[in-house]
């Protein structure tokens, strides 16, 4: 049978798309292996560059996750691993703009003073355990690929956090764990040639948490976009 190629539904995709947001509470309730299986399969159909399909994924649950989570959290307290940073030093100016916006948003849903750095970080460890997500994933990538089949693993992360989002479920994509990118490709035993691209956080949410209902805030399409030839006569 042929799949159609239009969406019969558009404003329950667009429900979709405006209801994803970054969770970071999980009720401890687990995810069942097929629902996960299901999700993956959805992403599965992201396009790709001459569909070369570059993703890895590594899941974890139960004792699996718990052995991941303590060989991440003893490299961190070991503190021997610099801080990773995903931006340019010094970013550009919009780029730390929003990057500011971020963390009066975030921290003030947590009820945490910006200048508190402690709490800051301790909140920053929390990626380190899912934020006590029930399934961990971590995604891979062959490191000979360039910047083409890192855009292609950023449509396949997307259409896999919407899926997520469609069957109930909360994601928080997470750069977090590059810093401790060595530990955790020995842990996965990472063929060499194997690169880290994130984590994520997978699990059902805790709809009560403060933290979930921050609604980051987006430009307007105008502020990014160039029209051109649409007011001129044909
Ligand atoms: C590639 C990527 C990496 C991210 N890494 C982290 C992270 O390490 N920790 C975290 O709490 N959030 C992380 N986020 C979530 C972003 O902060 C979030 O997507 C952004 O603030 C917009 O909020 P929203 O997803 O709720 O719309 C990441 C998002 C992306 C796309």
């Amino acid at each position: 049978m042929k799949t159609p190629i239009s969406a019969p539904c558009a404003a329950t995709f667009g429900e979709v798309v405006r209801g994803r947001r970054t969770i970071r509470a999980f009720r401890p309730q687990p995810v069942p292996r097929e629902v996960v299986a299901g999700i993956l399969e959805l992403a599965a159909r992201s396009p790709s560059t001459f569909n070369t399909q570059p993703w890895r994924v590594h899941v974890f649950a139960g004792p699996a996750r718990q052995a991941l989570v303590d060989a991440i959290l003893e490299a961190h307290a070991a503190n021997t691993e610099a801080p990773f940073t995903p931006f340019p030093n010094p970013p550009p100016s919009d780029c730390s703009a929003r990057q500011a916006e971020f963390a009066r948003c975030y921290y003030a849903s947590l009820s945490i003073r910006q200048d508190d750095m402690v709490a800051r970080a301790r909140q920053t460890t929390r990626n380190y355990r899912f934020f006590d997500a029930p399934v961990g994933l971590m995604f891979s990538i062959d490191t000979r690929l360039t910047h083409n089949s890192w855009l292609d693993f950023g449509l396949f992360l997307q259409t896999l956090m919407l899926a997520a989002h469609a069957h109930g479920l909360g994601t928080c994509p997470q750069v977090a764990f590059l810093r401790y990118e060595r530990r955790i490709a020995t842990h996965l035993r990472f063929e060499a040639n194997q690169s880290l691209v994130c984590g994520m956080s997978l699990g059902y949410p805790d709809s009560d948490a403060s933290v979930n209902q921050v609604c980051m805030p987006r430009g307007a399409a105008s502020d990014f976009t160039t029209w051109l030839g649409f007011d001129e006569p044909l």
